[in-house]
């Protein structure tokens, strides 16, 4: 595989998500709003791919896990007792001259609002000191506003499983160690968001708190850190662009004893894709004391009741959606032309099987929308296309990350055979119709990420 590897790969990126329908400026037609974007069509099935690769493989195929959806706003005591209210802050400081805002420990990363090819304060303005910007966004519930009715759009969506932490024990006779994941929205009012949908305020979480007996933290934690590297190895993603980065002692919030953040090789430099963390018994402790309620387990072996102590894998889904756009990307010369092609992971891919008859006539379509609705029953996403030549209709779902396209021709109309062209490969097969679901399955199953070139 090869990448573009000037700056302006990132610029390739954004403009492929809004010309194939994956990603669009929020309230375009109003101008947008600060970095803030909606999904298209390809988009919200890449990001439904991304989910349903993460809950499959922590929650459907394992014995130790069950999920949760808790609410967005809750009790703001949850925010006081999280410790948010107080400590969820970035520093931030104002330019004195053109009014712009920024982090004062990423002032390397922004440029001035008026002149962008400057950092900030480089336009002739002056810094303010550093002060202490809380990052909840702030909202009122009910129909009278004032101090008594401020609640918070929620930071992370691990507060509402510390909450369900006894609900959840009660109900599932689940045993510590288990583990308790979500998946949901979480917003940060984030001073500088950027790089597309990297950092931007409104954005998915997919979080996992892992309770388990304290004498067990350090084989937990370890196990979580390899697990959650082989997911993304797994569905694709270059291992070479990948990184653990321990956390040293000094980075560590005063209760954790150790985090990790899986990173990988932006364009823009090496960023945080999730982080692993140990958060021993702090949450359920803090939340125990400040509700009055007991959120400890009583081992009925030991006759010990103790509060569990927390491994948490915390990851973004659409900065995990982002990285396989990036990680995916290719170009390279097929025929004295550009070939563009995701080689997304199969079942990452937001369409799985192009469907496309060979001419729009002598019964093609019809046959074709026939196999497609076979595939459909497979539960395969299809995409139909009988418009331009078949090169450029191979091109298009190339660019996509389509895996196979099904092509219907005249030997098919003989003998109820159609071709499989293969994305990463661009070989082909042929192949019975009442073979094609189980090869394609099975092709699926044994996608390998393709080796790359330069
Ligand atoms: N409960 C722990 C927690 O929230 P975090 O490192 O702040 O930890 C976890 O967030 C993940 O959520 C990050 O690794 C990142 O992938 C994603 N994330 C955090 N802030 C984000 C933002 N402003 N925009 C997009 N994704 C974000």
């Amino acid at each position: 595989m090869t990448q573009p590897k000037d700056t302006r790969f990132m610029d390739t990126i954004v403009s492929l998500c809004k010309r194939r329908g994956f990603v669009f400026q929020a309230s375009e037609i109003y101008g947008g709003i600060g970095n803030t974007y909606d999904y298209g069509p390809l988009g919200v099935e890449l990001k439904r791919r991304v989910k349903e690769a993460w809950w499959t493989r922590m929650v459907t195929l394992r014995d130790d896990m069950v999920g949760l959806d808790s609410a967005i706003i809750q009790n703001p005591k949850t925010w006081e007792t999280s410790g948010h209210v107080a400590g969820f802050t970035d520093p931030m400081v104002d330019c004195k001259k053109c009014k712009g805002r920024f982090r004062a420990d990423k002032l390397a990363d922004a440029s001035c609002p008026e002149r962008p090819s400057k950092r900030p304060g480089e336009c002739g303005g002056e810094l303010t000191e550093a002060r202490a910007f809380n990052l909840m966004f702030k909202t009122n519930v009910g129909a009278v506003e004032g101090a008594g009715s401020i609640a918070y759009l929620r930071p992370e969506t691990a507060q509402g499983i510390f909450l369900n932490f006894k609900n959840v024990l009660e109900s599932s006779r689940q045993t510590p160690p288990f583990g308790i994941a979500q998946i949901g929205k979480s917003f940060r009012n984030e001073i500088t968001p950027g790089n597309f949908v990297f950092r931007t305020r409104e954005f998915e979480q997919a979080e996992m708190e892992f309770f388990i007996p304290p004498a067990q933290n350090d084989q937990w934690y370890e196990y979580w850190r390899k697990e959650r590297h082989s997911w993304y190895t797994d569905f694709g993603i270059d291992p070479t662009k990948l990184r653990m980065r321990e956390h040293a002692k000094d980075e560590l919030a005063h209760y954790s004893t150790g985090c990790t953040d899986v990173e990988y090789e932006y364009p823009f430099g090496w960023g945080e894709l999730e982080g692993i963390a140990c958060r021993t018994d702090f949450d359920l402790k803090r939340h125990s004391e400040a509700s009055g309620k007991d959120l400890r387990y009583f081992d009925p072996e030991t006759k010990e009741k103790y509060f569990p102590w927390v491994i948490e894998p915390a990851a973004g889904v659409d900065r995990t959606a982002l990285t396989f756009l990036i990680d995916a990307y290719d170009e390279e010369e097929v025929e004295g032309e550009k070939r563009v092609v995701l080689h997304l992971h199969p079942e990452i891919a937001p369409v799985t099987v192009g469907v496309l008859p060979l001419v729009k006539k002598e019964g093609m379509p019809e046959k074709a929308h026939a196999i497609e609705s076979e595939l459909r029953r497979a539960r395969l996403t299809t995409f139909y296309d009988e418009s331009a030549a078949i090169g450029r209709r191979y091109r298009r779902l190339d660019e996509v990350g389509t895996p196979f396209c099904v092509t219907i021709d005249g030997d098919t109309m003989k003998d109820d055979s159609v071709t499989v062209r293969h994305r990463d490969t661009m070989l082909q097969d042929r192949v019975k119709r009442a073979e094609l679901v189980p090869f394609l399955q099975e092709a699926i199953r044994g996608w390998k990420r393709p080796v790359k070139k330069g």
